[in-house]
Parts: C-alpha cells; sequence; structure tokens
C-alpha cells in the first residue's frame, strides 16, 4: 500500500522558521523520508524541497534541476563551503509560497559539503547557474529562511496582501 501523500507546509507554518536540526540516523525511515520528498518534488512540479516544507525539521534536502530520475540530488546535514564572489539575479519561487516569483541575487556558484542518505560524505564542486540556486534556497529553508527575507522591506509591504492570503489558506 502507497503512503500517504505528504502535505506542503506553506508561510506561516512555524516550522518554517524553525533551525531545523540535523540527521544523525541514517535509517529506513530517513530514506523513506526521502523519497517521499523527491515524489512530492515531482508532483509539485518543483525542483527541489527541504524536509521542514513537509512539517520534518531536519537537516536534509532533495534537489533535481535536471527533471530526471539520475540527476536527483539527495543532501543531508548539507553546508555551504565556499561561493563566489560574483552575484546572479534571477527569478525564484518556493512551493511553500505559492503565487510568488521575486528576482533574488545570490553567488553565482557555491561548492557543498553534505552527507548522502547513507551517511556517506558527498561534497557538490562550483555548481553554477540554476542548480547552485536551487542549492543555497534549500539550505535558506534549514536556517528558517525564506525568499521574502531576500527582498527590501518596501517589497516585502508589496507581498503582505499575498502573504496574508497564503497564511489564511493554509487552515482550510
Ligand atoms: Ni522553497
Amino acid at each position: 500500500m502507497k503512503a500517504p501523500e505528504l502535505e506542503l507546509s506553506r508561510y506561516g507554518d512555524p516550522v518554517l522558521r524553525k533551525t531545523a536540526l540535523p540527521v544523525e540516523k541514517f535509517d529506513e525511515e530517513l530514506t523513506e523520508l526521502a523519497d517521499r520528498m523527491i515524489e512530492t518534488m515531482r508532483r509539485e512540479d518543483g525542483i527541489g524541497l527541504a524536509a521542514p516544507q513537509v512539517g520534518e525539521p531536519l537537516r536534509l534536502i532533495v534537489v533535481d534541476t535536471s527533471h530526471d530520475e539520475a540527476g536527483v540530488h539527495v543532501l543531508v546535514n548539507p553546508e555551504i563551503v565556499s561561493s563566489s564572489a560574483e552575484n546572479e539575479a534571477d527569478d525564484e519561487g518556493c512551493l511553500s509560497l505559492p503565487g510568488i516569483t521575486l528576482a533574488i541575487k545570490r553567488p553565482a556558484r557555491v561548492s557543498v559539503k553534505a552527507q548522502n542518505i547513507k551517511g556517506e560524505p558527498y561534497t557538490i564542486e562550483n555548481a553554477e547557474g540554476l542548480f547552485a540556486r536551487a542549492l543555497q534556497h534549500e539550505i535558506d529553508h534549514l536556517n528558517g529562511i525564506l525568499l521574502v527575507d531576500h527582498v527590501s522591506s518596501v517589497q516585502r509591504a508589496l507581498l503582505r496582501g499575498k502573504l496574508k492570503k497564503i497564511t489564511e489558506a493554509r487552515h482550510d
């Protein structure tokens, strides 16, 4: 029997603002969570998902900017170890902030140190473009940081109505 689908946490859910906890147990349960996060990401047509977005305050992310089976990265306890001085701005969305797209400036390239689902060292050197952006976005989630934190207070004020709608819709 298939497990019920994971529910997405939306803006306003306190889990999105928590600092996620390091993963210490690399067990069957963790593998299952990662698999189900991949399913959820695909279902929602996303290119990345962080565990807090499915209500689990754990340092686990999945990223797939290639849209093919082999291109999925599952990163446990990921950390950005270096970022380029050069920045790049591009439009970004978030499954937890439906209907919002913002131009966000981030380092163009990053290297990430993490573990794989078995707890083995896993590194990504000099990711760039959309992949670098997705990694930074998902790692932000593990630190309770959302897209709206990257924009000016003026821009954020303009989003107030949309954010209120997302928050209110959560409990419908
Ligand atoms: Ni997001």
